[in-house]
């Protein structure tokens, strides 16, 4: 059996033909997966990381009275759930995250909210200090901070951190492969025929395994957060990302732009043009095709709209492919596309190219000076916001490595004040 298995294996690597023996492993495989799927929804685990799992969309009131109904035991948690941990598919989640009210006036007080989005790719944030002395300064009910990590990753901040309690579930693979064969398995009573399927289009590597690309940790992100009905504009941030500016000066900055600040732009270059697949096409055009930053802003209904597009993303699935990185043309050329006039086509988030290559400078600890931080808050060219120059062009900056957190922390009231 075991080496039959590792035929199997070899098979699946090597891109063979189905040989007698392996069709028959990949016959068991195949089974056995569909057995645990089965047992898995006959069962109905449905436990989250702390065994309690909220009903997502409305909670049924407690309490048993008959025929009454509830006031609102659950009204405040679904307009902003204060748990972030849930169970829901990514195909859930998309869509509870993507209801718009049609009224534009709310049955409670809504103070517009930042939301603060960190993808953690390491599972660590070592600047949390900063940011937390950051978010301390402000008013409480102005931001809300959500993170995403590497699945089975637990972020490790202390309980008083802003930080605490904000990560978001991000999909594993196991749990993700089962629901696909479930599901699968509900349609083709053919278990060969599946083997095939999976054989054929290397389903397991798109779906699961960690493999999430940044993409969908990006969406899963914002869908998150677009949970919060106060959550009016979205930054996306690294765990090498800064603010240079506090959260009074940046919440304004942002909730009182009229734009989206999304980097768009094109180039006749190898790194931009070059990243074309005409097999976008009609979609998406050469002329329309946009590269940019991947660290985006975003207001309320760019995000939901982005969240509901299932014409372009496809297309970024299966022709963006090696070195063409969605991160930096999805977001970019979609937006550019569906919301040109409301994008700004620049970032809020400094970052230096100036010694070429395939990498930003990092700052670290003897990088990291007041006047570095200075010549960021303030830019020697204007830009344009709301359609007047400023000179505040940055709200954050990267890269800074964690030794650069001490003298960081040195200045944050002196030069960045907060
Ligand atoms: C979490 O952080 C604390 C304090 O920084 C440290 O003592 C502890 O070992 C960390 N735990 C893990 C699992 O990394
Ligand atoms: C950004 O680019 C789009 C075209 O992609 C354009 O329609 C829009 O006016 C530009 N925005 C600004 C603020 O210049
Ligand atoms: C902190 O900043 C002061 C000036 O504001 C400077 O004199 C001092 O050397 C700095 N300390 C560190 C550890 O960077
Ligand atoms: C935020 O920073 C600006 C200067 O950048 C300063 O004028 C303002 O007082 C600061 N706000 C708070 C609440 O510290």
């Amino acid at each position: 059996m075991k080496g039959a298995l590792d035929d199997f294996k070899a098979m699946l690597t090597r891109n063979e033909p189905f040989t007698g023996l392996a069709k028959a492993v990949a016959f068991l495989v195949i089974f056995a997966l569909g057995a645990i799927a089965g047992l898995w929804v006959a069962a109905g685990t449905r436990q989250s990381e702390d065994g309690i799992v909220p009903d997502v969309v409305f909670q049924r009131g407690g309490g048993g009275v008959c025929c009454r109904p509830d006031p609102d035991p659950d009204f405040a948690d679904f307009v902003a759930p204060t748990r972030l941990m849930h169970d829901m598919t990514d195909e859930e989640l998309f869509w509870r995250a993507t209801l718009v009210p049609a009224s534009d006036r709310y049955p409670f007080e809504r103070v517009p909210k930042v939301a603060f989005m960190f993808l953690a790719g390491r599972g660590v944030l070592p600047l949390a200090p900063l940011w937390e002395r950051f978010f301390r300064g402000g008013p409480e009910d102005h931001f809300s901070i959500y993170v995403h990590a590497p699945p089975g990753v637990a972020i490790n901040v202390s309980e008083d951190s802003p930080f605490y309690g904000r990560q978001i579930p991000s999909q594993v693979g196991s749990e993700a492969y089962v629901q696909v064969v479930s599901s699968i398995c509900d349609h083709l009573s053919d278990a060969y025929y599946l083997a095939l399927l999976i054989y054929n289009h290397g389903f397991l590597q798109k779906t699961s395994w960690g493999s999430v690309s940044l993409m969908d940790a990006e969406k899963r992100l914002l869908a998150n957060a677009l949970l919060d009905f106060s959550n009016e504009r979205f930054v996306l941030l690294s765990e090498s990302c800064i603010p240079v500016h506090n959260l009074s000066t940046v919440y304004d900055y942002l909730v009182g732009s009229h734009h989206s600040f999304v980097e768009a732009y094109y180039k006749d270059t190898k790194g931009c043009r070059k990243r074309y697949s005409r097999r976008m096409a009609p979609d998406i055009t050469l002329r329309e095709w946009r590269k940019g930053s991947q660290w985006f802003e975003l207001s309320r209904d760019v995000a939901t709209s982005i969240l509901t597009d299932t014409r372009y993303y496809p297309l970024f699935r299966r022709h963006c492919r090696p070195s063409c990185y969605p991160d930096e043309h999805y977001v970019q050329t979609y937006v550019s596309l569906r919301h040109g006039a409301r994008n700004s086509n620049r970032t809020v988030t400094h970052v230096d190219w100036s010694t070429g290559g395939a990498h930003p400078v990092a700052y670290g600890a003897r990088d990291a000076t007041p006047e570095l931080i200075r010549s960021i808050r303030t830019s020697r060219e204007p830009c344009a916001y709301n359609s007047r120059p400023t000179t505040t062009c940055y709200l954050f900056a990267r890269k800074f490595a964690a030794d650069a957190l001490a003298p960081l922390l040195n200045m944050s009231s002196t030069v960045m004040h907060y």
